[in-house]
């Protein structure tokens, strides 16, 4: 139970709840390195103007993207016409301001930031990712490399960020295909040419994906995602037969020395340890608004049952949130971690009070936690979740 009374606050003004859900026009971008502010022509784009952005063009035929340089097309159920540039009005029309912060204008369901500092975040962690767990699932080499002459590996990442892994793929494999779909544009002016970002709602369905990708990977996107199991059936079926899925989550919970999950308080006297405290909330906050924040401990059991997924793999990762392992490499992570977390905890802000929190309660908790974090001597871990597996060929008919 919260602390505060959250369940009237929790849809935003703008949102029909009544309404059925409308399939959004999907955005296909050149790679960003094409284009600068200053080819920003309001003119140039027919977008505002003919179709008003996320909301159905005039046309219900499915659209094709051909990749730069390339003829592997993509098949797409928008309605609306599939290559688009960027202009500074649809990059304002996809942003939000609230608390200070710049998020997605598109999702009533995730609210963590989408703006520089977040992606800093994020590019800073997607390096302690690396350390951790290493870069790619064993099986990713092969499945990427096993390019046939004219049919590219494609790779799907959904909910990018700041695309740092999607674009370290697009990299490593230059003769792949890279599609990076999240709910605001990817702002890098760096992308590969084999690359291209899509903005989009996964929520929506991936029908206009099935059967093009060789790996699909999403990392940390549960607090935006309303059905995770649908979602795995979903990849199960954009997957190509060998094809790899590959998901890490989180859960949102703080874990003691003993990795025995922390129960925030239930009373109205919240009180240390103050960082699970925090998460608790911010959990219960994202819950509210109907993202699918326990996804992280079902995800082996969910792919592990598919019919669909053989060769499954489960590893899970104890991250220390502050400096206070022993083990100098544990003891380094613990401070990356914890230089993550306290980025996290402003990130976390805009959904927070957006829910209703009181700032005078979001401070109180704030600072205690941070300083105890600083402190390094309350042994709390963050659990990370990571499975992946293949897709397998068809049976042979009997
Ligand atoms: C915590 S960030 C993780 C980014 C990236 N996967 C990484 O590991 O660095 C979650 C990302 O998922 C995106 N996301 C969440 N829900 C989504 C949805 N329903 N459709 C598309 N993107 C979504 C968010 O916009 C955000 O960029």
């Amino acid at each position: 139970m919260s602390a505060w009374n959250r369940s009237s606050s929790l849809l935003p003004d703008a949102v029909d709840a009544t309404g059925p859900p409308t399939r959004r026009p999907i955005r296909y971008m050149s790679p960003m390195s094409d284009f600068t502010d200053d080819d920003c022509d309001e003119d140039d784009v027919m977008s505002t103007t003919s179709f008003p952005p996320f909301s159905a063009g005039p046309s219900s035929a499915s659209s094709h993207t051909t990749h730069e340089g390339g003829d592997a097309s993509m098949r797409s159920a928008s309605p609306a016409p599939s290559v688009w540039s960027m202009t500074s009005s649809l990059r304002r029309q996809a942003y939000r301001h609230e608390y200070g912060r710049g998020l997605n204008n598109y999702s009533d369901i995730y609210s963590l930031p989408a703006d520089d500092e977040e992606y800093e975040r994020l590019d800073k962690q997607h390096e302690m990712f690396k350390l951790i767990m290493g870069k790619y699932p064993p099986p990713f080499d092969q499945v990427m490399s096993d390019s046939v002459p004219g049919e590219p590996k494609a790779c799907l990442d959904l909910g990018c960020g700041s695309g740092s892994w999607v674009m370290e793929v697009a990299r490593e494999y230059p003769n792949s295909s890279c599609v990076a779909v999240d709910l605001v544009p990817m702002q890098s002016r760096t992308m590969p040419t084999n690359c291209r970002s899509e903005v989009d709602d996964i929520n929506l369905g991936l029908e206009h994906f099935y059967g093009d990708f060789d790996v699909v990977h999403a990392r940390l996107i549960s607090s935006g995602i309303k059905d995770y199991h649908g979602l795995i059936e979903h990849i199960s079926r954009v997957l190509r037969p060998g094809g790899l899925i590959d998901l890490m989550e989180f859960d949102f919970c703080g874990y003691d020395e003993h990795h025995k999950r922390i129960e925030p308080s239930v009373d109205q006297n919240i009180r240390a340890p103050w960082w699970p405290q925090w998460l608790a909330f911010l959990r219960d906050a994202a819950k509210n608004r109907g993202g699918a924040v326990d996804a992280a401990t079902y995800i082996h059991d969910w792919i592990r049952q598919h019919r669909r997924f053989e060769n499954v793999v489960y590893r899970e990762f104890w991250i220390p949130s502050s400096p206070f392992a022993s083990d100098p490499f544990w003891r380094r992570m613990g401070l990356c971690m914890r230089e993550d977390i306290l980025e996290f905890m402003r990130s976390g802000r805009p959904l927070l009070l957006g829910s209703g929190m009181p700032e005078a309660l979001l401070d109180h908790i704030e600072q205690n936690a941070i300083r105890e974090l600083m402190e390094a001597r309350t042994p709390v871990y963050i659990r990370c979740q990571y499975v992946y597996a293949t897709r397998k060929h068809p049976l042979p008919r009997a």
